[in-house]
């Protein structure tokens, strides 16, 4: 293609016209962004209920009132407008009594919102929810939470397959469950012994008030953008690891490591892998002695802000390597207006990063996991008819 000889043959006046309408029209898309951008998490606690509110309002609202940039991702608004609701009971008088079974009866190539809806009680099931099936939101029955277990080990099936529930497909959506992997915490004698509770590997997922129990490698957080709301992550060491770009609200980090623990391992390789975990207003607990992070791969990259951290955190704070690894020299590691006896920063790594309030910024808005496109609040479940309104 020859353009510069077409665009020469205009007269000056109009290419200079054509110039400017192209100034235009890219300046007109930059600015609807700016304008999409979202208000940063607030550094008064009690502004945070108001930004959640503002941040996650329901598909309804939104559908009326909402277009262009603001508005949810298309194919989400269309799965949305299908909801439908199914229940699995283990009395037998749900649609189903496994939750594999409800899995199992959703299409593959599935593009409506299927709510299943789990009865109280313990299901010793391993789960995996594949790529073609986006839309799924699991929802536990409330003040009954029901525990999805099993207990899959790294020396049985890999760490990353040893997952009670795997999901890969996008737009998951889990309220009110608890995710264990009961198997037994591993000791220096025994290799192997790392068991995933949950695996999630699909793009835009949320949770809300989950739980998720194990030991080593409790939570694999691999790839794709997430966001984890009012959670319990319950480890000993790497117990949140991965490779995925996530915001992790208001969630407890509990660790019940004997000896050294370990929250984060993120797995950021290069500057331009955008990956990372922010956390935001989280509240860490429990035993042993717990480094925030170390370094899993050469940019790993994590931050803690409005964070709450108790005795159990190393005054280092965090490590340059793995076990075997030489130290990494390129990792992130941001610290930001956090609290508690383990956020004093007078011992910290030299490598720590202690955030200015420019430099917090990005990591603390909507905009960092790109929400304001896919969060939504979880569903009422009242207004959810049993079958699709879409179809038959
Ligand atoms: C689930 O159960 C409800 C109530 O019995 C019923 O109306 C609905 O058709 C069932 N759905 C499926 C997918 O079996
Ligand atoms: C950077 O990391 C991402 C994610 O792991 C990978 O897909 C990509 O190939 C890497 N790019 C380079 C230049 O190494
Ligand atoms: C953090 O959790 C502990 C243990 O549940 C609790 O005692 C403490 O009040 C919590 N702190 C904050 C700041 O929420």
């Amino acid at each position: 293609m020859s353009r510069p000889a077409v665009a020469s043959s205009f007269p000056a006046t109009v290419a200079l016209v054509l110039a400017v309408v192209q100034l235009i029209t890219m300046l007109i898309p930059a600015a609807i962004v700016v304008e999409a951008r979202t208000k940063p998490i607030p550094a008064e606690p009690s502004q945070l209920d108001e930004w959640i509110a503002h941040n996650m309002r329901e598909y309804r609202q939104r559908k009326a009132k909402e277009t262009g940039a603001k508005a949810l991702d298309r194919r989400l608004a269309k799965a949305e407008d299908c909801a439908r609701l199914i229940t699995v009971k283990q009395d037998g008088q749900g649609n189903f009594s496994t939750i594999t079974q409800a899995i199992e009866s959703i299409p593959s190539g599935n593009s409506e919102r299927v709510v299943v809806w789990i009865g109280g009680g313990t299901y010793r099931e391993k789960i995996t929810i594949d790529s073609s099936k986006p839309f799924v939101t699991l929802y536990g029955q409330t003040g009954k939470m029901p525990v999805i277990s099993y207990d899959g080990t790294a020396s049985e099936f890999g760490t990353v397959e040893s997952a009670t529930v795997a999901v890969e497909s996008d737009y998951f959506v889990a309220v009110n469950v608890a995710f264990v992997n009961s198997a037994p915490m591993p000791d220096a004698g025994r290799t192997g012994g790392q068991a995933v509770a949950m695996r999630i590997s699909g793009d835009k997922a949320a949770f809300h008030h989950c739980q998720f129990i194990g030991f080593q490698d409790t939570l694999c957080d691999d790839r794709g953008r997430h966001f984890f709301k009012d959670c319990y992550i319950e480890g000993t060491v790497d117990f949140i690891f991965g490779n995925g770009k996530s915001l992790y609200l208001k969630t407890v980090i509990n660790s019940v490591a004997e000896g050294t623990g370990v929250i984060t391992a993120q797995a950021r390789e290069n500057s331009t892998d955008e990956s990372g975990f922010t956390f935001a207003y989280c509240n860490i607990t429990g035993t042993g002695n717990t480094y925030l992070g170390r370094a899993w791969k050469e940019r790993t990259r994590v931050v803690f802000a409005y964070t709450y951290m108790g005795t159990l955190i190393n005054t280092q704070g965090w490590s340059d390597k793995m076990q075997g690894t030489e130290p990494r020299k390129s990792m992130y590691y941001g610290e930001y207006k956090c609290k508690g006896p383990g956020a004093d920063s007078t011992g910290r790594a030299h490598y720590t990063r202690i955030l200015t309030d420019d430099e917090a910024k990005a990591f603390l808005s909507m905009t960092y996991i790109h929400g304001n496109k896919w969060v939504l609040p979880p569903p009422r479940l009242s207004l959810l008819p049993v079958s699709s309104q879409c179809h038959g």
